[in-house]
C-alpha cells in the first residue's frame, strides 16, 4: 500500500501516487501535470468491479477526537452541496460531481448522483487512542456501530452505506502529514462485522497546513506560496489565497474529501477505476490532477479559479452561498481533468 507508482510521462514529467492515498506535496505540486496534451498515455482502465451505483448512497461520519462546530458545518454544507443543485450558481459542487457520475460498472450503472448525509457519530472520548494506525481507522468504524456511549450508534450499513472517518487536530495517524492527507479503503469482516466502503481524513490546520492544505498553505522552506489563479482580484498577487470559508484546515480538508469520495465512488474496492498495473498502488480518477483546480492548472499552478475582493480563492459553489476549492477529476469523456469552472 506504501508503495510509490511512478509514470514516465512526455517530456520526463513525472506524477507520483501513492496507494488510495492523497498526497500533495511541494515536489509533487511542480511536477503535477494537467494531463490534457498527453492523454493517451493516461492508461485509466475499469478492472469489472463495482462503483458505488445505489440511487442513494447514504454517508456516515465519524467526527474522532475534539471538533470546531464551525469547522464541521463547513464540512457538512460542501457534504449536502454534492447532491443539491443550487438554482442558478455555477459552477457548483453538484456540476463538479457529475464528472464523477461518468463512471460506471460493468452493468452500465453510474456513479451515484445521491450522497445523502444519513448519520454522524461523534467520537469524542478518542476511543482508540490519540495514535492511529492505519488499520486501527477500522476500529473506529467498529466503535461508531456499535457503542452508544456518544449517543446512538451508526447503522451498519453493508448496502448502501459509505463511511466517512474526520480525526481532528489532535489526533496523530499513520503516514498524516508525511506521506497522505486521506486515503480511502473497506472494511474486513473480521474487524467491522462486513465489507463496506470508507475513507479518512484529517484535519492538518496544525499539523501540517503546508502539505495537506493546498493552496491555502505552502511548504515551510519552499520560498513563496503557489502561485493563485486570478479572475477577478486584481490586486491579488503576493499574498497566499485565502480560504473561502474562513479555515485553512478546513478549506484545505474539503478537496481532499472530495478527492477521496470520488475515489472511493469509483473504486470503493480498488478493483473498478484506476490507472496502471500494480492493483496495490492504484493511480485513480482523482490522483491525476492533483493541484489542478481551473483552467491551465498544473506544475504548480492552480488554474484558472475565482477571487473574490477579501482574496480568498474558490472554483465551486454549494449550498447557503458556501464557496469551495476542490481540485478537479479526470473525465473519461474529454479525457482530461475537467471541473465546472473551465473555461474551454
Ligand atoms: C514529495 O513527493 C515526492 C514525489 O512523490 C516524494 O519523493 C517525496 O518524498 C515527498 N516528500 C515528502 C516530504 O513527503
Ligand atoms: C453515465 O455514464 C455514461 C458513460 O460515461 C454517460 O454517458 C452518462 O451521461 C452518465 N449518466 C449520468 C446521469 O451522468
Amino acid at each position: 500500500m506504501q508503495k510509490l507508482l511512478h509514470y514516465l510521462l512526455l517530456s520526463c514529467c513525472c506524477l507520483f501516487s501513492l496507494a488510495f492515498s492523497y498526497l500533495p506535496n511541494r515536489s509533487q505540486f511542480n511536477q503535477a501535470k494537467n494531463y490534457e496534451g498527453s492523454s493517451d498515455l493516461v492508461d485509466l482502465r475499469y478492472h469489472m468491479g463495482p462503483v458505488l451505483a445505489s440511487p442513494i448512497i447514504n454517508l456516515y461520519i465519524i467526527w474522532y477526537g475534539h471538533w470546531n462546530p464551525t469547522h464541521q458545518s463547513i464540512i457538512r454544507d460542501f457534504l449536502y452541496s454534492l447532491s443539491s443543485p443550487p438554482p442558478s450558481s455555477h459552477p457548483s459542487v453538484y456540476d463538479w460531481w457529475s464528472t464523477v457520475r461518468l463512471y460506471t460498472d460493468q452493468t452500465g450503472s453510474n456513479v451515484t448522483g445521491n450522497i445523502h448525509l444519513s448519520g454522524e457519530f461523534h467520537d469524542s472520548r478518542y476511543s482508540h487512542g490519540g495514535y492511529l494506525s492505519r488499520l486501527s481507522i477500522q476500529s473506529i468504524i467498529k466503535t461508531a456501530v456499535s457503542s452508544s456511549h456518544s449517543g446512538p450508534p451508526l447503522p451498519l450499513n453493508p448496502h448502501n452505506g459509505l463511511y466517512l472517518v474526520l480525526t481532528s487536530s489532535d489526533v496523530q495517524v499513520q503516514d498524516f502529514c508525511r506521506a497522505v492527507c486521506g486515503f480511502h479503503y473497506f472494511t474486513f469482516p473480521t474487524i467491522v462485522g462486513v465489507t463496506v466502503p470508507y475513507a479518512w481524513v484529517g484535519y492538518s490546520g496544525t499539523q501540517c497546513p503546508g502539505m495537506c492544505a493546498y493552496p491555502f498553505a505552502w511548504p515551510e522552506n519552499s520560498g513563496k506560496p503557489p502561485p493563485a489563479g486570478t479572475v477577478s482580484y486584481k490586486d491579488y498577487n503576493k499574498n497566499i489565497m485565502r480560504p473561502p470559508n474562513g479555515d485553512v484546515g478546513s478549506d484545505g480538508m474539503i478537496s481532499v474529501i472530495a478527492h477521496e469520495l470520488a475515489e472511493v465512488s469509483s473504486n470503493p474496492l480498488v478493483n473498478a477505476w484506476y490507472a496502471g498495473e500494480d492493483p496495490t498502488a492504484p493511480t485513480e480518477i482523482a490522483d491525476l490532477c492533483m493541484g489542478v483546480y481551473g483552467t491551465g492548472g498544473g506544475g504548480g499552478y492552480v488554474g484558472k479559479v475565482e477571487m473574490d475582493a477579501w482574496g480568498n480563492g474558490y472554483n465551486v459553489k454549494g449550498v447557503r452561498g458556501r464557496r469551495f476549492m476542490v481540485q478537479w477529476i479526470w473525465n473519461p469523456a474529454r479525457r482530461r481533468c475537467f471541473g465546472p469552472n473551465a473555461l474551454d
